[in-house]
């Protein structure tokens, strides 16, 4: 999770059921060191208690006007960001119209930064010619809108009108939040998980992975302001909202979309786990079980997708970080890899442990760059992982 240390949420809660969601949003910012100050409507107060709220910030809840005259103007001047989750079709209205009849709407239009805007309804609300009137109205003004998202309504009602989980509200907050970094407006290319050798059309060889430590990375890239394009094999972890996803199933594939999507790249994260083998002639029918006693499978060499895209990538000068998973002398063979490979920055972990590399949900790496500098990073979460393996090619960037 970024650090957001510092910076102010102003989070104004309007009456949708959503509105018990926002309190896990109030948990993430917080957790990630946000300051947040929470402004309720009437009728967010019908569905979560103050008291929720008051307990989660520390901070005193806003629903009056009139208890302090100057809140809103203050709330709205401080804070680096106001998030409006859930908004329901009333408070976008009056947002739209510059109404400010409440402690929520006096608050937002006197509000000086970003405003983020998680719209919540039922569908036909949402497909109201005026709810689209005025979606247009506040985004020509600047506002940002996350969702809503497709999918079961409280009303036992299927479509658009939920709002976004709090983990994609989030991402997205701390993006406006993070602001400019030296990755802002570049394009970043992350592969992640694994890819498959298909050796009937059931059936494959693959690597073991989940994709976590390169969905780290495109999460940390996007919310410092990257383009960011995620070109995944069958992980086991979903991708959150945010980077472009270009889904692959063989090193083919993923050799194809690399060649495409670098042509306007900065930046490429090689964390995939390529199948190294690939199935020589493959079955085009299921391999049945009764006669295949003694079956043999002869692998050959597959696609080095770092090696094929190297000139590709010198040509642009694409700052490239690669991965090792090594067992034996990790620092000795990342060190030829990177060498041989043409990289600029490979990041080293040993195979074989638990609490690292595969499937973890932490790691331990050791960076070492094409001058032979090697740092080695504690054990840490992947995406602490991922926001020092990014810091190093922000360095590099400048
Ligand atoms: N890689 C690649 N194409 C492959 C295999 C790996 O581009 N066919 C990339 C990985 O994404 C990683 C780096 O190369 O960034 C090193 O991967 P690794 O599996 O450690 O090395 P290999 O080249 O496969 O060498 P070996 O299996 O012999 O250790």
């Amino acid at each position: 999770m970024s650090s957001l240390g510092g910076r102010r949420v102003l989070l104004v809660v309007s009456g949708g059921i959503a509105a018990y969601k926002s309190v896990m949003l109030v948990r993430l910012l917080r957790r990630a060191g946000a300051r947040v100050d929470v402004v309720m409507t009437s009728s967010a107060e019908r569905m979560v208690g103050v008291a929720t709220f008051e307990a989660l910030t520390g901070r005193p809840v806003f629903t009056d006007l009139w208890t302090e005259p100057l809140a809103h103007i203050e709330l709205g001047r401080e804070a680096d960001l106001a998030v409006v989750a859930p908004a329901t079709a009333n408070i976008l209205a009056r947002m739209a119209h510059g109404l400010a009849d409440d402690m929520a709407t006096s608050t937002l239009l006197a509000a000086a930064c970003p405003i983020l805007v998680c719209p919540a309804m039922n569908l036909r609300m949402w497909a109201n010619p005026a709810t689209r009137e005025n979606m247009r109205t506040l985004r020509s003004n600047g506002v940002h809108v996350v969702g809503p998202e497709e999918g079961e309504l409280a009303e036992g009602e299927e479509g658009p009108g939920r709002m976004s989980e709090p983990d994609d509200i989030f991402q997205v907050a701390a993006r406006l939040l993070v602001g400019k970094s030296g990755l802002a407006g570049r394009k970043v290319v992350v592969t992640a998980g694994p890819t498959l050798a298909p050796l009937d059309p059931v059936r494959f060889v693959g690597n073991r992975s989940s994709g976590r430590m390169g969905i780290a990375l495109a999460m940390a890239a996007w919310t410092r302001g990257a383009e960011v394009t995620l070109i995944a094999g069958p992980t086991s972890v979903q991708p959150p909202h945010g980077p472009k996803v270009v889904r692959v199933e063989t090193s083919e594939d993923m050799g194809r979309a690399l060649e495409t999507e670098l042509d306007d790249a900065s930046v490429l994260i090689m964390a995939a786990a390529v199948s190294d083998f690939v199935v020589d002639h493959p079955s085009e029918t299921k391999i049945k079980k009764a006669g295949a006693e003694g079956l043999e499978l002869r692998l050959e060499p597959g696609p080095d997708l770092l090696a094929e895209t190297r000139k590709q990538r010198a040509s642009r000068g694409i700052l490239t970080l690669g991965f090792a998973l090594e067992t034996d002398d990790p620092i000795g063979n990342a060190m030829k890899k990177l060498s041989a490979k043409g990289l600029d920055l490979i990041a080293v972990n040993e195979a074989g442990r638990p609490d690292r590399g595969v499937d973890a949900e932490t790691n331990q790496v050791t960076l070492i760059d094409s001058e032979g500098v090697v740092v080695e990073f504690p054990l840490m979460q992947k995406t602490e992982v991922a926001e020092r393996l990014l810091d190093h090619l922000e360095e590099r960037l400048s």
